[in-house]
This record gives structure tokens, C-alpha cells and sequence, in this order.
């Protein structure tokens, strides 16, 4: 049975490939990326990147509030995913020591790390004012969104 909350993500990643396959620009397919997931991801408060510059993620195209600008590897629950190269998915954003609050409202968030050709690129976060939002499938089907986006950029 299909609930209001379940996204087809097949149906999502199709649709990304098309969307960005119009560019191999990593800002341009960022910008169209993050909005395709904020029309169509129902409860969720921001969308967006954050590339590594230098040594530390820098705010890149988003979707929602005005949000943190920089982020040091390492630190808040983007920095951790960034220096781990792992997906992490907090249930609930006060039990995760050094989470960044840059909105007040956020209880449960997602990142998934960008790399390509064995270098970091940044992260796509997610983030929701609903307790628990994200499943395993979300995981995984935001990591295939991930994916579609790096091979459309150069
Ligand atoms: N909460 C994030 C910071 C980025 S905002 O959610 C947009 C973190 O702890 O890294």
C-alpha cells in the first residue's frame, strides 16, 4: 500500500538523470537538484550542498532557510559525514553531540557525502522539523540521487 509519505524513488532518480543532464555543471545541477528533492520530499525543511573548500564545507546551492555558511570537517553532523565518507541519518538531531542547529525547528536530518573519483566534493543534506523522518529507504534513495548527481558533473 502506498501512503502520502512514500516517494517512488526510481521514479525521483529517472527524473533527476533528466534534469541534470542538460549540464555537467556541479552548481547548476546542485541548484536544480536541491529543488527537484524539496518539490517532491514531503516534510522536509532544507535541501541543500555544502562543498569542501579547503579544509573546511562551504555553504552551495539550497532550498529553505537561510543556513549556516561554513562548517569545519569534522563538526555537526554534515563535518562528521564529510570526515567519515558515510551517510548519517539522525533520528533526532538533540541526540547527536555537536549537531548545528542553524535552524532552531530541524529535529531529524540526513547527509549523504559527495565524492568523486576518490575525492570529496562536499555533502547533500537533508533536514526535517518532524522527529524520525528519514527511513532507510529515504537513505538509500537520497544516496541514488547523490549518485545521478555526480556522474552528470564533470
Ligand atoms: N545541522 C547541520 C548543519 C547544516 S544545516 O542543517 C543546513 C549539521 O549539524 O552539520
Amino acid at each position: 500500500m502506498t501512503t502520502t509519505l512514500e516517494l517512488s524513488w526510481q521514479r525521483l532518480a529517472r527524473q533527476a538523470e533528466g534534469l541534470l543532464s542538460v549540464s555537467t555543471d556541479r552548481v547548476a545541477n546542485a541548484a536544480n537538484l536541491s529543488a527537484l528533492i524539496y518539490q517532491e520530499m514531503p516534510d522536509i525543511s532544507w535541501v541543500g550542498f555544502y562543498f569542501l573548500r579547503g579544509e573546511a564545507l562551504v555553504l552551495g546551492p539550497f532550498q529553505g532557510k537561510p543556513a549556516c555558511v561554513n562548517i569545519a570537517m569534522g563538526k555537526g553532523v554534515c563535518g562528521t559525514a564529510a570526515a567519515s565518507g558515510k551517510t548519517i541519518r539522525v533520528a533526532d538531531v538533540d541526540s547527536f553531540d555537536g549537531h548545528i542547529a542553524c535552524d532552531a525547528d530541524s529535529r531529524s536530518e540526513l547527509v549523504v557525502p559527495l565524492s568523486k573519483n576518490n575525492s570529496l566534493l562536499g555533502v547533500l543534506d537533508i533536514d526535517s522539523t518532524r522527529l524520525d523522518r528519514f527511513s532507510r529507504e529515504d537513505e538509500k534513495g537520497v544516496e541514488e540521487l547523490a549518485g545521478v548527481y555526480l556522474s552528470s558533473i564533470i
